[in-house]
């Protein structure tokens, strides 16, 4: 029987494999099927999905995309119903992979899926229009490690999203602060990125949740332009000086030779 075939629409065959594949955190509809309809953030991630798209072009053109911890496949396949071109999702958690293979294909779209790491993305070969690397950040034991090897990925704009805890506040930072200037650690605007060792919200793979100012510092240390930010974990953002002298900064710094204060170029 294929893929495709009328019988595999009915909600009763849907449903099985659904839930054969395990659980789901994305919730999906498939064909009138949820696949997480009882998620603890609500119908998630359309929630969210509904305050981005409207930053991104509902015509795609054949675009390139990068779904960097794809999970279910609910953006790649958002991204494919708006025309893009290839979409690559990338994920390190086999069941998650599954899910999302076994949705586009009932879905009827020709989205790849393969496993891989986010640290591992520099070995994919050319960059991609648009880089999604969201609800990841706040899981990685070295997430800047991790933003300077997806920013050598992205092609014109970087979808990010991260988990923010702590004041939402903005506040510039001087170029310089001398060494005895302490009162600005006790700022909650300050760019800070909470620890946790144990556990946070059930999950110990909550690494770094960083404030406000953090993301938006980090983004910018790591060469990028924001230029939106529709809803409060999300920001979109343009490589504008991710180079110096034609090097990237993860090539730079892990060489031992970045100098911060060089003057950047793009790519
Ligand atoms: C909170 S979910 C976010 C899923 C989706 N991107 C979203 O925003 O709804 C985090 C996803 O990142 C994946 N992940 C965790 N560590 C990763 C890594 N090192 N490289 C790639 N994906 C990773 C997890 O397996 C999981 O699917």
């Amino acid at each position: 029987m294929s893929a495709s075939s009328a019988e595999n629409f009915d909600p009763a065959v849907l449903e099985q494999r659904v839930h054969e594949l395990g659980e789901w955190f994305h919730n999906l509809n498939l064909h009138g099927v949820p696949t997480a309809p009882n998620h603890f953030l609500g119908d998630f991630p359309s929630i969210k999905w509904r305050k981005i798209c409207q930053d991104i072009p509902l015509d795609l053109e054949g675009a390139s995309v990068l779904d960097i911890g794809c999970n279910g496949g609910f953006y790649s396949i958002e991204m494919k119903r708006r025309g893009a071109g290839r979409v690559l999702g990338i994920d390190t958690d086999d069941r998650y992979l599954n899910q999302a293979r076994f949705a586009a294909q009932t879905l009827g779209l020709d989205i790849e899926f393969e496993k891989r790491s986010v640290y591992e993305v520099d070995r994919l070969a050319g960059q991609f229009d648009y880089v999604l690397f969201m609800g990841v950040f706040y899981h990685l034991r070295y997430p800047l490690l991790a933003l300077d090897t997806v920013v050598k990925k992205v092609g014109t704009k970087l979808i990010f999203q991260t988990m923010v805890r702590g004041s939402d506040k903005v506040i510039p930072c001087e170029k310089d602060y001398s060494f005895w200037t302490k009162d600005i650690f006790y700022s909650p605007e300050f760019p800070a990125m909470y620890f946790i060792e144990k556990s946070y919200s059930g999950d110990p793979t909550n690494w770094w949740i960083p404030n406000r100012n953090a993301v938006e510092s980090m983004l910018r240390s790591s060469g990028l332009q924001i230029i939106g930010h529709p809803e409060d974990e999300t920001w979109i953002c343009e490589p504008s000086h991710v180079q110096r002298h034609g090097r990237y900064i993860l090539d730079l710094e892990t060489a031992g030779e970045l100098k911060p204060d060089e003057e950047a170029s793009p790519a």
